[in-house]
């Protein structure tokens, strides 16, 4: 039975978490795995990650690490970015104000900073983009600072330690973890990046969100949770809201020239090229006279779902030859290449490559 959600913060002043230091740095040293950003402490390497890690498991950033500091292998390059490559680089991630935001931090960083990431919380916390996780893994995993990063591994390994009730999402409850963390980091230095990477990794590889491998994990004996049977029990999250569902075509809309796409104007991936979309209030062959389509034929329609934190999208997929359209036009290699196509579109996408694709 889950246990009931605590609207206020609940404290758990008694429990030992200085005892926790200890054991799981000489448990990170032995079984931390070999990832890419953990080669040196580079502050761009580890922000660049840590950006990643927000959107996406370990096992998928990687290929995504390796190809943005293939392209921006400095702040400066990232500063110096046009939009359609830097939003080519994030394509399928997802959450692409997040990149943006990326080159607005790193032209702060070039113009306010030399260059060189400030290692101050409260400074990296100025930077577009970064809030308290992320400016706390910096300063701590490239600086070597004594700043807690609180993720949802790290809420979950303490929540389990101390059995406690706390809703995650109630922003005390990061304050409160935060602090009780910063009195039992290890002295500054390697270890205090080994300490906040060591909380992330035991809530990656040990203390999973289901079926977690308490009997291997190095701080069994100090964890209450495991103690009462009730490791899954914990952490409390708020509770799921219903998504929104939209009901929309999306029309593939091929002539001799190339492929339709347009900007989004407003709402969910605003900014972003889309193929020409629209509600399914009306006919498709309404729609499609209302753009001046006129002459065309329908080569297939297929079905596709796709799912936002908010929204979800149920798609009819309309892959359509025309003889003209409104809009911008991209040929096939254009659109592989250079243009960023949101994961919503990948149906679409692959009907485009499997009727016209070479
Ligand atoms: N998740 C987010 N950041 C991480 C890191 N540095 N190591 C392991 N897992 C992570």
């Amino acid at each position: 039975m889950p246990v009931e959600e605590k609207k206020n913060l609940h404290r758990v002043d008694d429990y030992p978490y200085e005892e926790i230091t200890s054991p799981l740095l000489a448990w990170y040293r032995e079984n931390k795995r070999d990832l890419p950003w953990r080669k040196d402490g580079d502050p761009y390497r580890v922000w660049v990650s840590e950006i990643m890690l927000q959107q996406t498991r370990v096992e998928g950033a990687k290929e995504y690490y390796k190809r943005f500091l293939e392209k921006f292998p400095t702040v400066y390059d990232l500063a110096a970015a046009d939009e359609e490559s830097l939003l080519k680089v994030w394509e399928g991630l997802g959450y692409y104000s997040r990149v943006r935001n990326m080159q607005k931090a790193a032209r702060q960083v070039r113009d306010e900073h030399a260059g060189v990431f400030p290692d101050a919380p409260e400074k990296l916390r100025a930077l577009a983009g970064i809030g308290d996780y992320t400016a706390g893994a910096i300063a701590s995993i490239a600086y070597g600072r004594r700043a807690p990063a609180v993720d949802g591994n790290v809420f979950r390994v303490l929540s389990r330690l101390t059995e406690n009730p706390t809703d995650i999402s109630l922003p005390a409850y990061k304050k409160y973890l935060e602090e009780k963390l910063r009195a039992v980091y290890p002295e500054e230095g390697k270890a205090c990046s080994d300490f906040t990477q060591a909380l992330m990794e035991l809530g990656a590889l040990v203390c999973k969100p289901t079926s977690p491998d308490c009997e291997t994990c190095p701080l069994r004996a100090l964890c209450r949770a495991k103690e009462r049977g009730r490791q899954e029990d914990y952490p409390v999250l708020p509770k799921k809201k219903d998504k929104r569902e939209e009901k929309l075509f999306v029309f593939v809309l091929v002539t001799k020239d190339g492929v339709a796409l347009r900007r989004r104007e407003k709402g969910v991936l605003k900014g972003m090229y889309e193929f020409p979309t629209a509600p399914q209030d009306r006919p498709k062959e309404e729609i499609l006279r209302g753009w001046g389509v006129d002459d065309y034929r329908i080569v297939k329609v297929e079905k596709a779902v796709h799912i936002f934190t908010h929204i979800r999208w149920e798609m009819d997929c309309v892959l359509v030859r025309a003889e003209s359209t409104p809009f911008e036009q991209f040929t096939i290699p254009q659109i592989r290449e250079k243009i960023s196509l949101p994961t919503a579109f990948v149906k679409a996408k692959e009907m485009l490559e499997k009727e016209y694709g070479v």
